[in-house]
């Protein structure tokens, strides 16, 4: 992929496709079917961003709100967003593997927490044994908040993660 020219968007329809696949090469042992992102779009278009040139997706980021501790289940539709959402949930950030490391996910994070600031708190579930970059951006393990078993799709090493927003 070409590092130059790729920049952060909101997501459009056309996307989607891409998304989806990217979401696939990315998290094989946590499918999730393109209508999840379909339905995510509309729902919260300022949750859904791209990281893209006018060729190639390299990357995205998806967040809505919640009512806390109650993330969505793993690729579930969910309907409508929570009338009184009070955390904003990022359901996950992604970047293509040769466009790491170039600061893109910090750019993004950085992009919804600014979106989260609207809401008491940010929250997202940690797989991979990333809880040590989501500290970087304030995120501290909340997993006892969460139901038992909740967290049992994403893997051993999951752990749910809340950063409050900053008085
Ligand atoms: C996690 C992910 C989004 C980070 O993307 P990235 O392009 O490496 O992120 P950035 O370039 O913005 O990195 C910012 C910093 O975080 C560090 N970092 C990246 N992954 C890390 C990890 N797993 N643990 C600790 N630090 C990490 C980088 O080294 C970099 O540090 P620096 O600023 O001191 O150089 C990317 O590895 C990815 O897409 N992983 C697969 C999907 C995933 O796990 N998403 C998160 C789901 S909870």
């Amino acid at each position: 992929m070409t590092a130059l020219a790729m920049a952060w968007r909101a997501m459009r329809r056309g996307d989607l496709d891409a998304v989806a696949d990217l979401a696939d090469r990315i998290h094989p042992d946590l499918p999730e079917d393109r209508a999840v992102f379909a339905e995510r779009l509309p729902l919260y278009p300022s949750g859904c961003r791209v990281l893209a040139s006018d060729a190639e997706i390299a990357g995205y980021a998806l967040a809505h709100p919640i009512c806390y501790p109650h993330p969505p289940a793993l690729n579930t539709l969910i309907g409508a967003l929570p009338p009184l959402g009070d955390a904003l949930y990022i359901h996950d950030v992604a970047i293509a593997p040769d466009m790491r490391g170039g600061g893109h996910a910090a750019a993004a994070i950085r992009a919804l927490l600014a979106l989260g600031a609207a809401f008491p708190r940010c929250c997202l579930i940690s797989v991979y044994g990333t809880a040590p970059f989501w500290r970087r951006f304030g995120f501290t393990d909340a997993s006892c908040d969460c139901a038992p078993g909740a967290l049992a799709a994403y893997g051993a090493d999951a752990l749910w993660m809340v950063r409050l927003t900053p008085e």
